[in-house]
């Protein structure tokens, strides 16, 4: 009923969006919660061919509309702006952030289905989402639940994969590890091994990534509790959805913190498909390779200090702060100590983006649920600081795109509030959330039948020749 009800107040809204921008209001037929079929795979099956048919008429009809301008800036800069790539299951605007199949944040907060009412979403809703562009109801939720916990089982050898790395290996080595070995297992692998059909190649994918993703809080809660926690691992409870289930399996049973959870893998799971992460899976992927082995690349991507180890970098640099300054510094010197960060020749994390140019609406829902949760919280106090602080020192640097704060400024001082107090652990959790993600256009790019990626590159003779003669020409 309160489903039925924010639905017909966001329908509502819409409607009255409808006349300055049709758009939305044929995004948001697209939405309409999906039948009451609580089989995930089954609802893919009926909705693939129709997108097949989208894709071959849009490259039929429109395989030669211009795209924009490649220029040289954008091949010597990271490939910024460059549209390169199809990725259906978010979108990212520069100055609104992330909208999954068509919803913001704050939109999935009010329409995904919670475990209880007026909580976080469940990630299996956006699960759910992200691989049908539907909202599911909670039936189809708890189905979802039911089918991943059915799933989450992980075999001795991958355990004992982790075991063979020193406990001193960063979590991120011993996660993409487990990952790697997990692939053992692999259906796409076998059944590519008998001549599947291409036809059927989303098939094993899809059974791959299912249980890649049920398997994943299993691995990465082994991996915490081998480092920080003795190696005493606690089982799966039967009675708890995903997000839920990873919090306990970590060791922490606070309600608020499962509430935390489910809200940090919800945000955490995709952010279009151009960022290191999306893009290495999908690269990988498209040489048939199967979801784990896609993933893990991922994953070695995420690892890297200016994507996702940057959750790590701002929980460790704020504890920095508090060392030298004490907790209750004052704006002035954390003015200084800012600048003394960046005259170090560092960067501060938590800040600036490789396409937004606002604050992240991840960070802002973040910071909501603190002021709901933590608001006395001295770190949430220093984090809330440093967005008056930070953005004014970067603009003065002059040369930052972005001054505003980002995912990782916030999350680290969520779970340090709850006793997840080691950073290093932090991508991680990004990590399991980010299979999401990239696994759910995974399975898209083998039902669309997406090729092998390969740009073109060149060399800087080639491109001097180049602009020579677009000079003189
Ligand atoms: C995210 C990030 C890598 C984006 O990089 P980008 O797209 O190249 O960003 P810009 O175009 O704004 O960079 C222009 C310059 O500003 C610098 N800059 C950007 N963000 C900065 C920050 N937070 N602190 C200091 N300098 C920063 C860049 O390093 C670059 O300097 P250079 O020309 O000397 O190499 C960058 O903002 C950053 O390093 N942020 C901190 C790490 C972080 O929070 N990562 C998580 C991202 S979700």
């Amino acid at each position: 009923m309160a489903l039925f009800r924010s639905l017909s107040a966001l329908s509502r809204r819409n409607v009255q969006q409808q006349k300055s921008s049709p758009l939305t209001f044929v995004r948001w037929i697209q939405m309409q919660t999906s039948s009451q079929d609580t089989d995930l795979r089954s609802q893919l099956k009926e909705l693939i061919p129709e997108q097949q048919e989208r894709l071959k008429k849009l490259k039929a009809e429109h395989g030669k509309v211009q795209l924009g301008n490649i220029t040289l800036d954008m091949v010597l800069g990271g490939m910024r702006g460059m549209v390169g790539l199809l990725w259906e299951t978010s979108l990212l605007d520069p100055e609104e952030g992330i909208r999954f199949r068509g919803l913001s944040i704050p939109e999935c907060q009010k329409l995904l289905p919670a475990a209880k009412p007026g909580g976080e979403p469940l990630p299996e809703g956006l699960l759910w989402l992200l691989l049908t562009g539907k909202v599911p109801s909670k039936g189809q939720v708890d189905a979802l639940s039911n089918e991943l916990r059915s799933r989450a089982t992980v075999p001795d050898y991958v355990y004992k994969a982790i075991d063979a790395l020193p406990e001193t290996a960063h979590p991120m080595t011993q996660f993409a590890s487990g990952v790697m070995a997990l692939q053992v297992q692999s259906e796409f692998q076998q059944a590519y091994e008998k001549g599947i059909a291409k036809s059927k190649y989303w098939e094993p994918t899809y059974e791959d990534s299912l249980n890649l993703i049920a398997r994943l809080p299993l691995v990465a809660s082994y991996v915490y509790r081998r480092i920080f926690k003795g190696g005493q691992s606690i089982p799966v409870d039967d009675s708890l959805d995903y997000g839920g289930n990873f919090a306990h399996m970590l060791g922490f049973d606070n309600p608020v913190m499962h509430e935390l959870m489910r809200l940090y893998v919800t945000i955490h799971s995709d952010h279009e498909g151009g960022n290191v992460s999306a893009h290495t899976g999908h690269l990988v992927a498209s040489a048939l390779s199967d979801p784990y082995l896609s993933f893990a690349a991922a994953l070695n991507g995420l690892a890297g200090p200016l994507h996702g180890l940057a959750n790590q970098e701002v929980l460790l640099w704020i504890k920095s702060v508090v060392d030298e300054c004490g907790e209750n510094i004052t704006k002035e010197q954390l003015k200084d100590y800012v600048w003394k960060t960046l005259n170090s020749g560092k960067v501060v994390p938590g800040f600036g983006h490789g396409v937004l140019r606002k604050t992240d609406p991840r960070y802002t829902c973040q910071r909501e649920f603190a002021l709901k949760h933590l608001p006395d919280d001295p770190l949430f106090q220093l984090v809330s600081k440093l967005y008056e602080v930070v953005p004014p020192v970067l603009t003065e640097l002059g040369k930052v795109k972005n001054p505003w704060p980002n995912v990782d400024a916030h999350s680290g001082v969520l779970l340090n509030h709850f006793g997840l107090t080691e950073a290093r652990y932090y991508t991680v959790l990004f990590g399991v959330s980010r299979s999401i993600g990239i696994c759910s256009q995974l399975i898209w790019d083998r039902a669309l039948g997406l090729p092998l990626e390969r740009p073109k590159s060149v060399t800087m003779d080639w491109l001097e020749n180049h602009s020579k003669k677009a000079a003189s020409s």
